[in-house]
């Protein structure tokens, strides 16, 4: 069994849409995957709830209770490698990592950014893509490395951009599609590793 670990920050929904997608039977049958645990860096991120009562294992790793970056990712490492992971997937974590947390996961470290990157990396993505006249906007699934929303692409998605939006109604809509593209990248990511 293949196991993934998902990282969040606040209201979960994308690590919902791939619990909700491991349940199906296929994934167990076929990729021989779960998600195994869901750690979060803020205890009231709402995801936690969904993770408990779903019955998956959860942890806080509270970032504020940490003097530096590289000791609060070494608790971070030391909670997930409990599980044994095949896959870390980030989902709306909002923490910058270390070079050494990056490296220790480097090839089964991957995350959701809400912009058609390499466009508009960082934060604000919605209302930059807004700003700057795009008329496509969207998301996408990437490995991660030690620079921030780069790495290899794996799946995207584009949504276009309508005149009456505002980063609220273009986040939604980007939104219902990382929900579509993120289950799926994580189990095309399993299937590769065969
Ligand atoms: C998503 O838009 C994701 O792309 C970004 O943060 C948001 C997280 O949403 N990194 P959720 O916590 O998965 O609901």
């Amino acid at each position: 069994m293949k196991n993934i670990v998902i990282l969040i920050s606040g209201s979960g929904s994308n690590m919902a849409a791939i619990v909700q997608q491991a349940r199906q039977a296929q994934w167990a049958e076929h990729l021989q995957a779960r998600v195994c645990a869901v750690i979060s860096n803020r205890p009231e991120a709402q995801g936690l709830d969904f993770a408990r009562a779903q019955g998956i294992p959860t942890a806080v790793i509270d970032h504020k209770a940490f003097d530096s970056r590289e000791a609060f990712d070494a608790a971070l490492v030391a909670e997930i490698d409990r599980f044994a992971p095949a896959l870390v997937v980030l989902a709306g974590f909002m923490r910058i990592l270390t070079p050494v947390f990056v490296a220790r996961y480097s090839g089964r470290l991957i995350n959701i950014h809400p912009s058609l990157l390499p466009a508009f990396t960082g934060l604000h993505t919605h209302q930059r893509a807004i700003d700057a006249g795009c008329r496509f906007a969207g998301a996408t699934v990437h490995q991660v490395t030690s620079e921030l929303d780069h790495g290899a692409i794996l799946a995207q998605a584009v949504v276009p951009i309508l005149a009456e939006d505002t980063a609220e109604t273009l986040a939604a809509r980007v939104l219902s599609q990382e929900h579509l593209i993120y289950p799926r990248a994580v189990a095309d990511f399993l299937r590769g590793l065969g």
